[in-house]
């Protein structure tokens, strides 16, 4: 069978900041009901940077930074732990994990020790030998950040949070920063500034001054591959999942011989294909039974939320929506758009099969690991049901063994036990 590549643009221009803001919404996702944390940190952080008077580059890596700064959290229990408490006991975890993301990716490695302290108490971080303006902007985060958490908890902006804060000078916040804070938080400009729609406007404002870095092929896939690791942490159940139908969805690629343009942009895409999970609260992605109706709604906008940030990161192309598009049955009876065969591009029914076969190969809550030949039953029953395009199944079946390693394969390349 030939499948009809989509046209794709030879080279997809991507600048960083774009990509940083776009992606950032997604880890604002975190915050299930409470979402824009990230936004707010960088807002207020940039206030209070402002007032100190740091040159432009220095708030413009506190803005990436503070939008960034909690990439090591994927879960949404961890999170409401994070804004339940000012210290609590395992708050490091985040700090390292986000460190190492971050660090693995070149163009956002400058901002991985910054990630690393911003929950280092002051009395420590300041005799880490940390470079004073990393030391700085890490504290100046972690100070907004528990600002954040102590409003979100219902505490008074103004002077009731400034009296809950304030017990952590010294020890937890530099006095220095906490001069700054104290003025701006008793201006109620400061708080307003904070809700929406301002503040998605001034975040993106406070990016835009910069001269744009434009992202090259190579990049944009370790970014996404660092977001695929964060959406894929967020249950020990979807392990590997995201690079899995990555590595599927590849092969099936250069099976129907897609040009290599269009299989770079499907990699990236089918790395990012789940990004909307992370709006799904833990306990309803791990839970057993049947959903109710408000639960299948929150399980179905994941696809649609994948859409949006991506059109925002990428543009309204071929990417967001091969990504978007892997819960649409070529019978038009998928979710969430309800597209059928003659909308869903070639590329976006590849990711489909591939999402389906790597979440069958893989553990769940409710069920073992299937083997090949049970998996090949399973999608050639969701051909006939409308579900899967089935060419596309022909194709793994053609080659299943191959399909299923790629499917279980660690990172390193090996089979998973
Ligand atoms: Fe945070
Ligand atoms: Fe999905
Ligand atoms: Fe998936």
């Amino acid at each position: 069978m030939k499948l009809h590549a989509t046209a794709v643009p030879q080279a997809v221009s991507v600048d960083l900041d774009h990509a940083i803001l776009a992606l950032s919404d997604a880890l604002d996702f975190i915050g299930v009901d409470e979402i824009g944390h990230g936004h707010r940190v960088a807002l207020m952080a940039a206030l209070c940077a402002q007032s100190l008077e740091w040159e432009p580059d220095w708030r413009h890596r506190l803005v990436r930074a503070a939008l960034l700064h909690d990439c090591g959290v994927s879960s949404t229990r961890e999170h409401r732990a994070l804004v339940d408490e000012i210290v609590w006991e395992g708050e490091h975890a985040h700090c390292e994990r986000g460190f190492a993301y971050l660090g693995s990716v070149p163009p956002l490695a400058h901002l991985a020790p910054i990630v690393l302290e911003h929950h280092t108490p002051w009395a420590h971080l300041r005799h880490r030998g940390v470079e004073p303006s990393v030391a700085l902007t890490a504290n100046l985060i972690y100070l907004v950040d528990r600002a954040d958490a102590v409003h979100a908890r219902g505490v008074t902006e103004g002077k009731p949070l400034l009296d809950v804060l304030g017990r952590y000078e010294d020890s937890h916040f530099a006095p220095e920063l906490m001069v700054v804070f104290r003025d701006q938080a008793m201006r109620e400009a400061f708080w307003f500034v904070q809700e929406e729609p301002t503040l998605h406007e001034r975040v993106a404002d406070l990016l835009g001054t910069a001269p744009p870095v434009p992202l090259s092929m190579v990049e944009i896939k370790g970014l996404a591959g660092m977001f695929g690791r964060i959406i894929d942490a967020k249950s020990p159940y979807t392990e590997r999942h995201s690079m899995g139908v990555a590595k599927v969805a590849l092969r099936l690629g250069r099976h129907f011989g897609l040009p290599s343009a269009t299989l770079d942009m499907m990699e990236v895409a089918a790395l990012l294909h789940d990004l909307g999970k992370l709006r799904i609260p833990d306990e309803l992605l791990d839970k057993q039974g049947p959903l109710s109706a408000e639960e299948r709604r929150r399980m179905a906008r994941h696809a649609f939320d994948t859409y949006e940030v991506l059109r925002r990161a990428f543009g309204d192309g071929p990417l967001a929506r091969w990504a978007a598009f892997h819960h649409e049955y070529v019978s038009g009876h998928g979710y969430p758009f309800h597209f059928d065969n003659g909308d869903l591009p070639p590329e976006a029914r590849i990711i489909a099969v591939a999402d389906v076969l790597q979440a069958l190969a893989q553990r769940r809550p409710y069920r073992q690991p299937l083997g090949p030949a049970e998996i090949a039953a399973i999608l050639d029953g969701m051909v006939f049901g409308g579900k899967l395009d089935g060419g596309v199944v022909e194709a793994v079946k053609q080659d299943l063994d191959a399909y299923w390693q790629d499917a279980v394969a660690q990172e390193g390349g090996n089979p998973a036990s």
